[in-house]
């Protein structure tokens, strides 16, 4: 037994002080192990075959070549894979996207379906084989056109109502002094983590383990045990180290393909994406098209505000990209009116990426409030402090805190706002056109129920074990500090282990709501556990551990209007030779709770408005109508901002700790890139005196 060393209150508290991360030196000395690295014994290697046709049937696999090749193990397809169960509602609430039930039958509904799997000794030998392997279709005509309008569209309630409407639209809009009715689209956007996806799975003595690259063990658990028929328990699911995911790494046909391998081989079977098979395979932001309606008074007042969103899904599964969502948060008006509608096309499903709906959605509507602005001669930061609602405009929930109006009279310091000549085309620098833009920005700030473990040890040293991910947010360097202060010793005292579905239950890192989950259940057992030194029986050699659930507490909350809110700004040039757009600087000022770690907050936020920047000027995946696939799925077709498109970038906070939280935490994951894209446009206006209502604005769309 050894005395008790804690209780001590530390001189200066952790949260709030910037830490290096606790894994940086493993990360850049290459001592970190991704998913697709992890050596094991008799490891055999699987490679996926994707469909080359959009729509149709398989009408024959051309096996045996295939499986005379050197070092082919087996040949998976929809005749001899094992049966899965895809009749269940997973943790996401939602029926499984049947595009991860690989090989079950012999439809084809998009191109880069998956229709085997080719195992073989090594990753070349399974390379060679798949490229070898020949399949025959039976084509059906498809159709991938993502246009305006569609005659099958339709609302699709998902986690929240499709169509939300109060009051008299037609008669608010007939009765405004000013009016903006405007159509905007944003293109098919991929999200391209920096680790392609990889998972390697294996029986161990009657468990099935499989080491991921994910954005929550819990998920991954729960979604292979239903899919497999499996208890919960007899699967684990590990995932140490993530490079990225965005909302594209949670259960994805690799590794379900890759579970079907081990069990059919009994050995060690591993699945790698390659980026182009992530074109098809790991989801992607759906186009949008949006219209927003706005109409006001001549003081800027809303009496009218429509947001209408249509986004595409797949044939086998639904998903919405809800951008007409924001719509409910920003702004009230007397005829209030939103919609998010679907069209099912020959393609893949999409999936949640960074902001979803957010941040196509706030393009729109922040583009449309600057053209609002122009029309009634109003300062766009003055409108929109005009327009902040005092409730929830459709929920009518109080807001658990909005401090967007403190964002933009902070931003608008530090930018120079006070200074800008808001009138268009004026600003040139040689042949560069000058512009300023403004948008604000916010994103739901959740919690969600986890476990955590932590336990003392006999040398004053504690270890918190909690099924987080850490895909590159820096949330386990977060845990370590909020451990730290819930335990009152210095961080150096604490190790924090994440990643292994063996810890518990826990909250997904996702919906910007990781770290505040975690961090509440984190902080209840390290209550607990000081309660338990207390009593000062000293500590055996096996520590003493106590287990948090904070299922109850979280419940608890009261119904509220819950976000992140930020302000954003940027300075553009544009050339009026060549029609470039470059981003001169930005900043971003956000609301967003208590900062665990300033250091890798600032990381956090800079990433999204970088992503803005990417958004608003770069990325598109362009489909090609006769074959129904991409046109450069890869990282030199599809473009994405490059340190040369960024430029002296600022991103700050106000103090904003949310009551309501042990931690004081709201949630930071998302709300970088939400408004980002339209205050470049807005600056892009501001240039030139150009609208540009579609992203990206290419140099042919300026010129
Ligand atoms: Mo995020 S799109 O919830 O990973």
């Amino acid at each position: 037994m050894t005395a008790v060393t804690t209780g001590t209150p530390t001189p200066t508290p952790s949260v709030g002080t910037a830490h290096t991360r606790v894994e940086g030196r493993d990360k850049v000395t290459g001592a970190a192990r991704y998913a697709g690295e992890i050596p094991f014994a008799d490891l055999a290697h699987g490679w996926l075959v994707l469909s080359t046709v959009a729509r149709g049937r398989i009408r024959s696999v051309e096996t045996a070549p295939v499986l005379a090749m050197p070092g082919v193990l087996a040949v998976l397809d929809h005749r001899n894979a094992p049966r899965v169960e895809t009749d269940y509602t997973g943790l996401m609430g939602s029926k499984p996207d049947p595009t991860c039930a690989v090989f079950q039958h012999d439809r084809v509904p998009h191109l880069g379906w998956p229709v085997a799997l080719v195992v073989a000794e090594t990753s070349e030998q399974a390379r060679e084989a798949a490229e070898a392997l020949v399949v025959h279709y039976e084509q059906q005509p498809h159709d991938v056109d993502f246009t305006g309008e569609h005659p099958d569209a339709y609302p699709l309630d998902s986690h929240m109502p499709a169509v939300t409407e109060k009051g008299d639209l037609d008669a608010e809009l007939a009765a405004s002094a000013v009016v903006v009715d405007a159509e905007y689209t944003t293109p098919e956007e991929h999200h391209n983590p920096m680790e392609p996806h990889a998972a390697t799975a294996r029986w161990d003595g009657g468990r099935l383990e499989v080491i991921d690259s994910n954005q929550g063990a819990t998920w991954v658990v729960g979604e292979l045990a239903s899919l497999f028929s499996l208890d919960p328990a007899s699967v684990r699911v590990r995932s140490e180290h993530v490079g990225g995911g965005f909302g594209s790494k949670g259960v994805r046909a690799h590794q379900v393909a890759a579970v079907m391998a081990a069990t059919v081989l009994q050995r060690p079977v591993r699945v790698v994406l390659t980026r182009r098979q992530m074109f098809s395979l790991a989801g992607y932001r759906s186009p949008t098209t949006q219209r927003v309606r706005l109409g006001a008074d001549a003081d800027g007042r809303l009496r009218a505000l429509e947001h209408r969103s249509l986004s595409l899904t797949s044939t086998v599964h639904e998903f919405i990209e809800p951008s007409a969502g924001v719509a409910r948060v920003m702004y009230d008006a007397d005829a209030h009116h939103t919609a998010n509608r679907v069209v099912r096309l020959d393609v893949p499903t999409p999936t949640w990426m960074r902001a979803p709906g957010e941040a196509p959605g706030s393009f729109a509507l922040e583009a449309a409030l600057d053209e609002l602005a122009e029309k009634c001669g109003i300062d766009p930061i003055d409108l929109r402090l005009r327009n902040e609602p005092d409730k929830g405009p459709v929920s009518g929930l109080p807001f658990a805190g909005r401090n967007l109006p403190a964002c933009f009279r902070e931003g608008a310091r530090r930018f120079g706002w006070a200074d800008r000549d808001p009138r268009p085309g004026l600003r040139r620098d040689g042949r560069w056109l000058l512009g300023t833009g403004t948008a604000a920005a916010s994103f739901g700030a959740g919690a969600a129920p986890s476990t955590a473990t932590l336990t003392a040890h006999p040398d004053g040293t504690f270890t918190v074990r909690i099924a987080a991910a850490d895909i590159g947010t820096g949330a386990r360097t977060a845990l370590t500090l909020v451990a730290a202060d819930a335990l009152r010793v210095p961080p150096e005292r604490v190790q924090v282990r994440i990643g292994d579905s063996d810890f518990g239950p826990a909250m997904i890192a996702g919906g910007s709501m990781g770290t505040r989950s975690w961090a509440w259940a984190v902080t209840t057992a390290a209550g607990e556990l000081l309660d338990r030194l207390a009593l000062g029986t000293g500590i055996p050699p096996e520590g003493i551990t106590v287990r948090s659930d904070t299922t109850a507490a979280i419940g608890a909350l009261a119904p509220a209007e819950r976000h992140s809110f930020g302000a954003q700004f940027a300075e553009v040039a544009v050339d009026t030779a060549t029609g470039e757009v470059r981003v001169r600087r930005m900043l971003g000022i956000f609301a967003a709770g208590r900062i665990v770690n300033p250091l890798t907050a600032r990381g956090q936020f800079l990433g999204g408005m970088i992503w803005g920047i990417s958004m608003a000027l770069h990325e598109e995946a362009v489909r090609d109508r006769a074959s129904g696939g991409h046109v450069g799925a890869d990282l030199a077709g599809y473009h994405v901002a490059t340190h040369a498109d960024v430029p002296h970038i600022e991103a700050d906070w106000i103090d904003d700790p949310d009551p309501r939280d042990p931690v004081g935490i709201k949630g930071i994951g998302e709300i970088g890139i939400v408004g980002a894209a339209a205050a470049i446009a807005n600056a892009v206006w501001h240039a030139t005196g150009v609208r540009h209502r579609s992203l990206p604005i290419r140099p042919d769309r300026v010129i």
